[in-house]
């Protein structure tokens, strides 16, 4: 991989047209989706000089697990559209790679299919609440017994956003698709548009109560993902959250929200070392991956990159996908006179009047 917007381009060349701009799109005019990634370009470095970076550590840990790189891979649905053996190879290619993969609720696998298959690396569980919550515990239950490390519970989602690409398309899942996730609804079942079947089934009256419903019934750390204010995060830590992410679904909710970049600081400030905050959204090289992380990141996830990676190679895209953001993010490191981890700090940038 020689850069991960070229790569994209390979996979668009793949991919049929209207599952392209699936994965590719977000809602609305797309000014979120757009924002993710010119924010994190427009921040500038600091470089550190005269720091002997003859040797770069980049290894760390989220939630206590290992990681070989600070990125984890973030929760996509449906990924058999994209490659035939979907999630298996994702788990495969991010295992490889010394990554953490999240499985999504709307995953084209059985969530228990995804270890029986690539075996029992570290994994989370990213969760729908489902209107049905009894539904909600059972999958919940299942992704314990699974093996899976932590909940990743997704609160940017009371309702699909709008995503003009696929209502241009008329794009519909396939007919033979089926949330692998089973329990659902025959109404659900048969919707073949990704919105329709996610009104039908994702709850729309959550609140911070259900964090910590979710805590006590799974045993597992909770991860709050798809928080953008300072004020929230510390309340989902209240609830009972162990940790956040920063997101905004990669520009597929409200569009128009705030670039992930320009959130991380509050969140991070609010935060004030009581939790790990990871950022997602936008993420498309090793100098974003430095970004992230000197803002306060402790790791960041991936998902677009990610796929394009699926799309291409199947499990060794993904890993090459991932060894291609060590590869620059090493590099990015040494260049920037931080050797380890805790060199990466906020003076590292450019302090900009927001
Ligand atoms: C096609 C697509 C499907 C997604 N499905 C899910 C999902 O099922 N659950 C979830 O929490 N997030 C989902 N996301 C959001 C990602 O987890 C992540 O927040 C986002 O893709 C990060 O931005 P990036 O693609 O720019 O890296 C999806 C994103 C895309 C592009």
């Amino acid at each position: 991989v020689l850069d991960l917007s070229a790569l994209e381009e390979e996979a668009r060349a793949r991919l049929d047209p209207g599952v392209y701009d699936f994965y590719a799109g977000g809602a609305g005019h797309e000014l979120t989706l757009a924002d993710n990634v010119a924010a994190w370009s427009s921040l500038r470095f600091r470089p550190r000089v005269l720091r002997d970076v003859g040797a770069v550590s980049m290894e760390t840990t989220a939630l206590g697990t290992q990681l070989s790189l600070p990125v984890l891979v973030a929760p996509v649905a449906h990924q058999r559209m994209v490659h035939p053996e979907g999630e298996i190879a994702m788990a495969r290619g991010t295992a490889a790679a010394g990554s953490v993969m999240v499985v999504s609720t709307r995953s084209s696998t059985a969530l228990e299919d995804v270890p029986a298959a690539a075996g029992d690396a570290p994994r989370w569980f990213q969760l729908y609440v489902l209107r049905d919550r009894g539904w909600t515990a059972e999958l919940v239950d299942r992704a314990r017994e699974a093996g899976y490390g932590a909940i990743v519970l997704t609160v940017d989602t009371p309702l699909l956003g709008r995503h003009l690409r696929e209502v241009r398309d008329g794009f519909e899942l396939p007919a033979d698709f089926g949330m692998a996730n089973a329990p659902m609804s025959t109404a659900a079942r048969a919707a073949t548009r990704y919105d329709v079947s996610a009104r039908i089934e994702q709850a729309p009256d959550l609140t911070f109560a259900d964090i910590g419903w979710l805590a006590e019934r799974s045993r597992l750390p909770v991860v709050a993902k798809g928080v953008l204010r300072g004020d929230d995060a510390v309340s989902c830590l209240d609830a009972g959250a162990t940790a956040v992410i920063v997101s905004n679904h990669g520009g597929r909710q409200l569009d128009g929200a705030v670039a992930t970049a320009h959130a991380l600081p509050d969140v991070v400030d609010a935060v004030a070392g009581r939790a790990e905050v990871y950022a997602d959204g936008g993420i498309r090289g090793g100098t974003d991956v430095l970004r992230a992380l000197a803002l306060g990141a402790r790791a960041v996830l991936v998902g677009r990159p990610a796929l394009w990676g699926l799309a291409t190679g199947g499990a060794e895209g993904v890993r090459a996908v991932l060894d291609h953001l060590r590869a620059e993010l090493d590099l990015a490191m040494a260049l920037s006179g931080t050797p380890d981890l805790a060199a990466v700090g906020p003076d590292l940038l450019v302090r900009t009047v927001p």
